[in-house]
């Protein structure tokens, strides 16, 4: 289930999870930096449901472009998606700890933000 939503990411972040550097970010580590960057855990979900707009920088190279929001996507394949992009490309081995999301968990999380809110809540996780 989570391959198959993640086939609507892919055409950006790339299959193997590298992005396109300068254009679109790597879920490849970046996702491990994310969780376990305090609050990072309920941010993650934030950007598939709402989307990110605004500049950021992830390991030393600068992106700003839009991502668009996939708030119509439900709360198990949010759930879905975010297990997948945890456990592929490595990143599994960088979160040892790292309990899967529920559909439960994602539906307390949901909030319909725009792309710069968002953008506004990554601020606060102390992301470098
Ligand atoms: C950023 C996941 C689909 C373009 C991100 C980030 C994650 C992510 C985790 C990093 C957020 C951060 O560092 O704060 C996903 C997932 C997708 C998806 C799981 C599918 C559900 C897409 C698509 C596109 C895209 C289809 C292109 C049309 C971008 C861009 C950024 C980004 C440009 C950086 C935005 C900025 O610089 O503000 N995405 N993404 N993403 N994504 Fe996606």
């Amino acid at each position: 289930e989570g391959a198959k939503v993640y086939a609507m990411c892919q055409g950006c972040h790339q299959a193997n999870g590298a992005g396109v550097p300068g254009a679109f970010p790597p879920l490849a580590k970046h996702v491990p930096a994310i969780l376990t960057a305090p609050g990072g855990r309920a941010y993650l979900p934030l950007v598939v449901l709402g989307g990110l707009q605004g500049s950021i920088v992830v390991e030393g190279v600068a992106y700003n472009a839009p991502m668009p929001a996939f708030a119509s996507l439900s709360d198990a394949q949010v759930a879905a998606v975010l297990n997948y992009v945890a456990s592929s490309w490595g990143n599994a081995a960088l979160l040892k700890d790292f309990k899967p999301y529920t559909a439960e968990e994602i539906r307390a999380l949901r909030q319909p933000l725009t792309p710069q809110q968002v953008y506004t809540q990554r601020a606060k996780l102390g992301l470098k």
